[in-house]
């Protein structure tokens, strides 16, 4: 049987490396069923329709994972809308037009439970997502965002395509982005508390620590990323998240790190900063429905591993 030909968009980011590694397992080695393409913004601008289109024609993929994003934390969001709008929508535009023209028998695109309305109740399902405004900090990329569920439901409506959407939690683990300001909570408090070691200051934390998150190890949502792949045919989005009573306060993810570094005692909490929402609890009831129960990697052995990632590829990681 001919391999099939598996596109990794953003193939070198967190979801994408998490991808490659769980594609490596026996599972998808033993029937040499696939041969998969992480794609870098090196081999090809997806904000480009041409060199998009080129590159399809070339690589001919029979399935696509969309991961590919201009993403940047609540800085970049607030202060570059035109690009995040922008670049998001083309990449996804161009990205699902491609698809299409090339028969690719099935996407899996990657949407993310921060795109909700700002104004919902908890815990949010996938039938919620368009119910009202996104917050108004980041609206540029959380509608261009929504816009691929958007998108690709008129793909399937009008042409009987397979372009499915998953909605993950916050996303954690190697290959992620460590930036102070622009990565996201864990990645930065690692880089953080790795800092305030090395140069003997107080570990300090923005808030209380009180809101809770729901946290979802890379590797896991890889494994489900390529589970939806082969099982999922819903034109419905779905929901891929650990359970609502897994939620961790970001104090204890605090005290989890600062305890991987042995700098427990340096933690602060400066409660003069704002602590942001108390909590945005998805609920993964369709997922547990369809797939049964999934076993997640435990927070305090995900965040060993990023910490002990982190400390490893130091020098060549995002930063
Ligand atoms: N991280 C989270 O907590 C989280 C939570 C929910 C949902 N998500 C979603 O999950 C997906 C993957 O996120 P991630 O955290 O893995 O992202 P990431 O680590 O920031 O990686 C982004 C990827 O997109 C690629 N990319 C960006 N602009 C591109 C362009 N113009 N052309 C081609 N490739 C481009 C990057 O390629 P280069 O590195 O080669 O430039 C990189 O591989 C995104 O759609 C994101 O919205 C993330």
């Amino acid at each position: 049987m001919a391999q099939k030909i598996v596109l990794v968009t953003g193939g070198t980011g967190l979801v994408g490396k998490a991808i490659e590694t769980v594609s490596q397992t026996q599972q998808y080695q033993q029937f040499n069923k696939y041969r998969f393409i992480f794609l870098s913004s090196k081999d090809c601008n997806l904000t480009d329709y041409i060199a998009t289109d080129n590159y399809f024609d070339k690589t001919r993929p029979s399935y696509v994972i969309h991961l590919a994003a201009n993403v940047g934390g609540l800085f970049k969001n607030m202060n570059s809308k035109v690009q995040m709008f922008e670049d998001n929508m083309m990449i996804n535009m161009n990205i699902l037009k491609c698809c299409h023209k090339y028969n690719v028998e099935k996407v899996v695109s990657c949407l993310s439970t921060c795109i909700f309305p700002d104004k919902t109740t908890y815990p949010i399902n996938e039938e919620m997502l368009h119910n009202g405004p996104p917050h108004t900090s980041n609206d540029a990329y959380e509608y261009a965002k929504r816009m691929i569920e958007v998108q690709s439901k008129a793909y399937n409506e009008q042409y009987g395509n397979k372009f499915v959407c998953v909605i993950p939690t916050n996303i954690y683990g190697p290959y992620d982005n460590f930036h102070l300001q622009d990565g996201h909570v864990i990645p930065s408090l690692i880089h953080k508390c790795y800092l305030a070691k090395k140069t003997n200051q107080p570990f300090i934390v923005s808030g209380t620590g009180n809101p809770l998150r729901q946290f979802i190890y890379s590797d896991d949502l890889a494994r489900l990323m390529l589970w939806a792949l082969e099982n999922y045919d819903g034109s419905e989005s779905i929901i891929l998240s650990v359970n609502e009573n897994d939620e961790v306060s970001i104090g204890d993810v605090a005290r989890e790190i600062a305890h991987n570094f042995d700098y427990e005692e340096h933690l602060v909490f400066d409660t003069t900063k704002p602590d942001g929402q108390y909590r945005k609890t998805a609920d993964n009831s369709k997922l547990r429905k369809l797939y049964g129960e999934y076993t997640f990697v435990d927070i305090k052995d995900g965040i060993k591993l990023s910490v002990d990632w982190f400390i490893k590829n130091y020098d060549v990681c995002r930063k």
